[in-house]
Order: structure tokens, then C-alpha cells, then sequence
């Protein structure tokens, strides 16, 4: 079954060879996009909605459209349209659906994106519903880890960071233990992974999954580290966030004990829980991760359009 006309809202609505599939039209995306412009989406139009802060998921979206010879509407703040009126999302939705091809959207409440799907005839692609999933930031995670490692089942790889609050790293475990890679989990008490989700991982797919609380215990056993931001917005209180802040530090004397071929991600953007110093190391591929966010989006949205490359 192909990607054509569906709503990409979660990871897990996607089967593994419908991800497989979507993989290796990023390989052929990125080759059109390193020979120049396509313009497979010729007079097509993507609308980027995004309700919340983004650089990298509505900026990539857009450019990747643009590589693709379509076009771009949006907005990147929804203080300036009629929501500020009191217009409900239903009704963006519907009249934002008789201007384009593809929604592109993101927005604070879990939950909203399928409500979007509900009332658009065009397809409806994710960028990040609160803290539940992000499924365009996991298929660039995907392709990314198989780009550097040549593979994704077998490897053992560490997601650190906030795993209670951050939508990345809940789609990507997801994705990975479909996958077949063996999963460890690092983060002290208050940031952990829901139990349930964990537990239904293990029995959905028999993956692997070790608990740790700290770097130093994971750093020389893992191939690849997934670094997350603690998401500061998504705390009830201010104080919770204090008791946790800065816990996370990846520095260069935590990577001395690393595996030489150690690879360090990270979905950005970061505020310190990743040394400036560890950029120029072999270690670090976030900001080729970031780069491979355009083949993969160019990849679905041409995809739901029906269009392969
Ligand atoms: C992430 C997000 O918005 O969930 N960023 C992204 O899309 N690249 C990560 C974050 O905000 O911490």
C-alpha cells in the first residue's frame, strides 16, 4: 500500500514497508536534489500551519516544497489570523483545505492533527502534536541512522534526555523497535519513558529495552546516542523543570570513553545538554541529521500527492 492520499499523523499508522518505502525515495530525492531543482510538484501548493515555535520542521517543509517546483502558504504564528478572532481548528482547516494540496501543521494540543485529518480532504502531515508524536522528525531520524551506519536492526542505541515530554523521541522508539535495534533508555526519574508505552513495545515487537539514569553508564556500549531537549513547555510547573535542568551534559570527557564510531543526533534544537565542543567531532552528525530533514520531506509530501521520484 502506498502513502498516496493518506494523512501521515502518527508513526505507527505507517507499516514498515510503508517506511521503507518512504526511505528509499529520500535516497532518490536527495540524488534529484543534489543534481538541482525537479519540479515533480509543478503548480502544486503546500500550507504550513504551525500553532507552536518551529525553525527546522516549517522551514524544511517549505523548502522542500520549493526544491520540488511547488509552492508555499502558511503562517508560522496563529496570533495573526482569524484564530485570534475565536476561529476554531475545524474551521481553519476547512477553509485552509480550498487553497492547497498538502497541510503541513503543527500545534500545542495532542491530539490536533488527527481533529485536522477529520476535516481536510487534503492530506494532513504532522509536524508535532504536543507531546505525543513527530512523525516527519522520525523519518529523518530513520534515514539519518541508516545513511551513517548502513543499517538500523542490531544496533544499540541510547535516547536520552527528556523521555516523558518530548514527541521525538516517542515516535522514534517506536520506529526503532520496529526496526530491531535494541533500545536504552537513559534519564533519571522524572523524565522517564511512560511505563505503558515501554511495556507495550516489548510486547509488540520483543524489542530489547534497558533503563539507565546516567551517561556515563551507556556512553562506551552504544552506537548511536539520541539526545533530547528537556521541553521546558511541557511542564506543569516551573519548579518541576528546575529539579531537573541542566541534568544532561555530552562534553567531550564523556567522550572519551565513546566507541570511535559513535553517533551522536539530536533532533534540535538544543540548549546545553550538548557541549558546543563536540560539534567538530567525528561524533556529531546533528546538523547532517538537519540537512536530511529535505529528501525525507520532499519524500512524503510527494509521496501522499501520489508522485514518486
Ligand atoms: C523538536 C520538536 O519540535 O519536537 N524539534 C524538531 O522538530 N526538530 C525537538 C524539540 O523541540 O526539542
Amino acid at each position: 500500500m502506498s502513502i498516496k492520499g493518506r494523512d501521515i499523523i502518527t508513526i505507527d499508522s505507517l507499516s514498515k514497508a510503508d517506511i521503507e518505502q518512504v526511505l528509499s525515495n529520500s535516497a532518490k530525492m536527495q540524488s534529484l536534489l543534489e543534481k538541482g531543482k525537479c519540479d515533480l510538484l509543478k503548480g502544486k501548493v503546500l500550507a504550513t500551519l504551525f500553532f507552536e515555535p518551529s525553525t527546522r520542521t516549517r522551514l524544511s517543509f517549505e523548502s522542500a516544497m520549493h526544491r520540488l517546483g511547488g509552492s508555499v502558504i502558511g503562517f508560522s504564528e496563529a496570533s495573526n489570523t482569524s484564530v485570534k478572532k475565536g476561529e476554531t481548528l475545524a474551521d481553519t482547516i476547512r477553509t485552509v483545505d480550498q487553497y492547497c494540496d498538502v497541510i503541513a501543521m503543527r500545534h500545542p494540543v495532542e491530539g490536533s492533527a488527527q481533529l485536522a485529518a477529520d476535516f481536510s480532504e487534503a492530506p494532513i502531515i504532522n509536524g508535532g502534536d504536543g507531546a505525543h508524536t513527530h512523525p516527519t522528525q522520525t523519518l529523518l531520524d530513520l534515514y539519518t541512522i541508516q545513511k551513517e551506519k548502513g543499517k538500523i536492526e542490531g544496533l544499540k542505541i541510547a535516547l536520552t534526555g527528556d523521555l516523558k515530554y518530548s514527541r521525538t523521541a516517542h515516535s522514534l522508539s517506536y520506529a526503532l523497535s520496529m526496526f530491531g535495534a535494541d533500545l536504552v533508555f537513559t534519564t533519571p526519574e522524572e523524565l522517564k519513558m511512560g511505563k505503558d508505552f515501554t511495556s507495550a513495545l516489548k510486547r509488540d515487537f520483543g524489542v530489547n529495552i534497558e533503563e539507565k539514569t546516567k551517561l556515563e553508564d551507556v556512553v562506551s556500549d552504544v552506537d548511536v546516542m539520541y539526545v533530547t531537549r528537556i521541553q521546558r513547555e511541557r511542564f506543569p510547573a516551573p519548579e518541576e523543570y528546575e529539579k531537573v535542568k541542566g541534568v544532561f551534559k555530552v562534553d567531550l570527557e564523556l567522550l572519551k570513553n565513546a566507541k570511535k564510531d559513535l553517533k551522536i543526533m539530536h533532533p534540535l534544537p538544543r540548549v546545553d545538554e550538548i557541549a558546543p565542543e563536540v560539534d567538530a567531532t567525528e561524533h556529531a552528525i546533528y546538523f547532517q541529521q538537519t540537512y536530511n530533514g529535505i529528501p525525507t520531506r520532499m519524500a512524503l509530501i510527494a509521496g501522499v500527492l501520489g508522485v514518486e521520484p
